[in-house]
């Protein structure tokens, strides 16, 4: 048993560009113990891909089962989870552009949940939002998704009732969606699902913590441990000479992972599955907010290891990779294509302001504005720490009302303490501006950061009819107050 460790890995309270306090996790298992803890040097089990379940008219089959995993190595106990078809991370569903994802879901849980496609222009009624676009599915029932991918890229799929217990239990896997032509070999295209957890001193997930209103109303629930595809530290081989795309997905709840990838001689190439139209050097941090994704092209040129790192506070390594000989291939980078989605007019928009008040370090004090220090106790007593122009949570009323084609340009106004990672569901949307300053390039992004006091300017067409939540990302917030809806008639 890992009695009294304590580590290092999480240990900063450090938010990249925000600069904004966080609560650390009160247990750190040190760096050493870390290392020797992964010693062996698993190496990235390989994703299994979902199975076409027998006779089940073309469905593949998803099932939400209780499940064990040693998340802390063999120095750890076997921790409580919630997996899908038992596995961690959930399998693998790989679909081609333009095809229809048939997944005939299973609840096998002891509570409602569903299973929402992150990222994913899709049908409303298959958006996984429990109370919104369907009701939750119940222990031992089933339901059936089945929806059009439009646009190629990485994206990945999650529990979403409940998310903020559900998806830190192990509720979430992977998503691609290939375009018709092969850019990488089966091979070379490396899926990198990184997750914090967070353990008690006995290396085991840390359930107690759950839904704790320290956690909610400052970071949200950060770990104070990462795995990737499910193992620490573990080798993930490549070869040399050959153009790997390593795709990153930040399953985590709460935390922001910095990461460096031209400290290893990495391109970015696509963000929230949205490809650039060219493989991008970006010198310096990144960061990958929860549910974010970056695609990397790395062609290593050297055998041996490069250590891929996270750049919060110190370097710290979590993963290695291990670069081997092969036979010679000048195969010159070929990038996916990019995905047409619709262009925002923005001479003639919908502008809408998301000013995003409340939490800890002085947040709830600026709600006085607006209400009584009896409502903002009662508030707090429910649960209930943040609003969105003065709202907390979802309400009957949607915060606006699209006509279908119109352009929306969204200024949030971060006033509050803390880091976000704001989610629009159903759409894509440009970033256009931080703090009034254009961005050189206007990605396309599903989730956008935004730092304390920062404004950010995005702008989409809603173009997709029904309700879609508009919320952070860090789940436990999401769960506090920080979610509301738009309705596209
Ligand atoms: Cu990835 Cu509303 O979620
Ligand atoms: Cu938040």
């Amino acid at each position: 048993m890992a009695r009294g460790l304590t580590f290092q890995l999480l240990e900063t309270p450090y938010f990249g560009q925000g600069g904004s306090t966080t609560n650390a996790p009160e247990l750190k298992l040190d760096r050493r113990t870390f290392l020797k803890s992964a010693l062996a040097g698993s190496v990235t089990p390989a994703f299994p891909q979902l199975a076409l379940a027998e006779a089940s008219a073309g469905f593949l089959e998803l099932n939400a089962v209780q499940g064990k995993a040693n998340l802390y190595g063999d120095n750890g106990g076997a921790s409580d989870l919630w997996l899908y078809n038992h596995q961690l991370p959930g399998p693998e569903i790989r679909v081609k552009q333009g095809d229809r994802v048939k997944v005939r879901f299973t609840n096998q849980l002891s509570e409602p949940t569903s299973v929402h496609w992150h990222g994913i222009r899709i049908e409303n009624a298959m958006d996984g939002v429990t109370g919104l676009t369907q009701p939750a599915v119940q222990p031992g029932e089933s339901f059936d998704y089945d929806f059009v991918a439009p646009d190629a890229g990485t994206y990945w799929y999650h529990a979403h009732n409940m998310s903020w217990n559900q998806v830190p239990r192990g509720l979430a896997g992977p998503l691609i969606v290939e375009d018709h032509e092969q850019h990488f070999s089966a091979d070379t295209d490396i899926i990198l699902m990184l997750s914090d957890w967070r353990l008690d001193d006995d290396g085991v997930l840390d359930t107690a913590s759950f839904g704790a209103m320290h956690d909610f109303s400052h970071a949200g629930r950060l770990g104070n441990w990462l795995t990737v595809n499910g193992t620490s530290l573990p080798d993930i081989p490549l070869k040399k000479g050959h153009w790997h795309r390593l795709r990153l997905i930040n399953t985590s709840s709460a935390r922001i992972l910095d990461i460096a990838p031209d400290r290893f001689g990495a391109k970015v190439i696509a963000v929230d599955g949205q490809s650039f139209n060219e493989a991008r050097n970006m010198p310096g941090v990144m960061q990958l907010a929860p549910a974010q994704r970056i695609d990397l092209a790395l062609r290593p040129t050297e055998a041996g290891t490069l250590p891929f790192e996270m750049m919060t506070g110190q370097p710290f390594t979590f993963a290695n990779f291990q670069v081997a000989e092969a036979p010679a291939n000048d195969r010159p980078l070929s990038l996916p294509p990019v995905n047409r989605l619709p262009e925002p007019d923005l001479e003639d928009a919908l502008e809408i302001p998301l000013v995003m008040e409340g939490g800890a370090m002085g947040g709830m004090r600026s709600l006085l504005k607006e209400r009584s220090e009896d409502e903002i106790r009662d508030m707090m007593q429910n649960g209930l720490f943040w609003t969105f122009n003065g709202v907390p949570g979802v309400q009957d009323e949607p915060m606006f009302n699209a006509r279908r084609g119109e352009t929306i340009v969204l200024e949030s106004r971060n006033d509050t303490s803390f880091a976000h990672a704001m989610h629009v569901h159903g759409h894509h949307f440009r970033v256009l501006e931080r703090n009034g300053k254009p961005l050189d390039h206007q990605d396309w992004r599903d989730t956008f950061t935004t730092a304390p006091r920062e404004i950010v300017k995005i702008a989409f067409v809603a173009d997709n009819p029904g309700k879609w939540l508009i919320h952070c990302h860090m789940l436990g917030h999401a769960a506090s107050g920080m979610r509301t809806w738009f309705e596209v008639a």
